[in-house]
């Protein structure tokens, strides 16, 4: 084994995927992908609408079972692998009748942890995102970036070391998106983690990841990949903004999304 394959985290082989539908018959929604993800990376992966990229997510968080193909995490068949994946879904809703302290709990809770664990736990998160004075609220009374939070957290906080996001900036403004953005990736870095972003917005993508991923359109595969690596360089996603290597990764990117103007993506 060579020292790139030890390095791998995620090593995605092969996969495709087909969706049965009763009126149109089997629907190729992924072909033949592979994508290999190191250590304490941090990679976006962007694509058109449709193109499957939260079913690829579904897939390597072992929700779904591929067609064809495989996933494996830290070298093993994630069917056969608990634990190393926290996964923050499209619309990871938190449950409105539950309050803060008790949605951040709820990975705790389906790994059968105590309730006093959980309360001792999902304080100390609260505290450390400064959220502590929210617990025992319920999610309609907190903005919207504040929701996010309380979702990232409660992905957190069952100590995963392979964080998966899908679109989790998309429903926010924009400030508060570059807010979350840096707050995001200095605590996901400084915790060594390992993160797969899905997103629509190639600028996000650019400023935050060491690499970018961009995917075909339906059956989706790897189209193009790109060595970023700015936000590592500049310790931010906002300063890596300012790059001047930025727009030529923007302009790149926006060719291969082949995104035309006027039409739906
Ligand atoms: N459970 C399902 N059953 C049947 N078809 C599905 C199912 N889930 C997804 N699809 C179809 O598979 C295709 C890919 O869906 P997916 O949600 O993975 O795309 P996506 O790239 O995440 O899109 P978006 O950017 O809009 O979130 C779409 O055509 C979708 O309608
Ligand atoms: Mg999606």
């Amino acid at each position: 084994m060579n020292q790139n394959a030890i390095r791998d985290v995620v090593e995605v082989r092969n996969v495709s995927h087909f969706f049965d539908n009763p009126e149109s018959g089997s629907i190729p929604v992924l072909s033949k992908l592979s994508l290999r993800i190191r250590q304490q990376e941090f990679v976006s992966i962007v694509g058109p609408s449709g193109a499957g990229k939260s079913t690829l997510f579904n897939i390597i968080s072992g929700l779904l079972t591929p067609s064809e193909g495989s996933v494996l995490v830290h070298g093993q068949d994630i069917r056969q692998s608990t634990g190393h994946v926290g996964y923050m879904m499209q619309k990871d809703l938190l449950f409105p009748w539950r309050t803060v302290i008790e949605n951040v709990g709820l990975g705790l809770e389906i790994k059968g942890a105590a309730k006093s664990k959980r309360k001792e736990l999902g304080r100390d998160y609260l505290r450390r995102y400064g959220l502590e004075s929210f617990a025992d609220a319920y999610p309609s009374t907190l903005s919207g970036g504040m929701r996010q939070r309380v979702a990232f957290i409660r992905t957190l906080v069952t100590n995963p070391d392979i964080i998966l996001l899908d679109e989790p900036f998309s429903a926010l403004d924009y400030q508060t998106r570059l807010v979350l953005e840096e707050e995001i990736l200095s605590v996901l870095r400084e915790q060594g983690k390992t993160v797969v972003l899905v997103t629509h917005d190639i600028g996000e993508a650019i400023a935050m990841s060491d690499r970018v991923v961009v995917m075909s359109k339906r059956p989706g595969t790897v189209k193009q990949i790109y060595d970023v690596g700015l936000a590592a360089l500049h310790g931010s996603a906002l300063r890596a903004r300012a790059d001047h290597r930025y727009n030529d990764f923007f302009e790149a990117i926006w060719k291969d999304l082949d995104i035309q103007i006027g039409r739906e993506a």
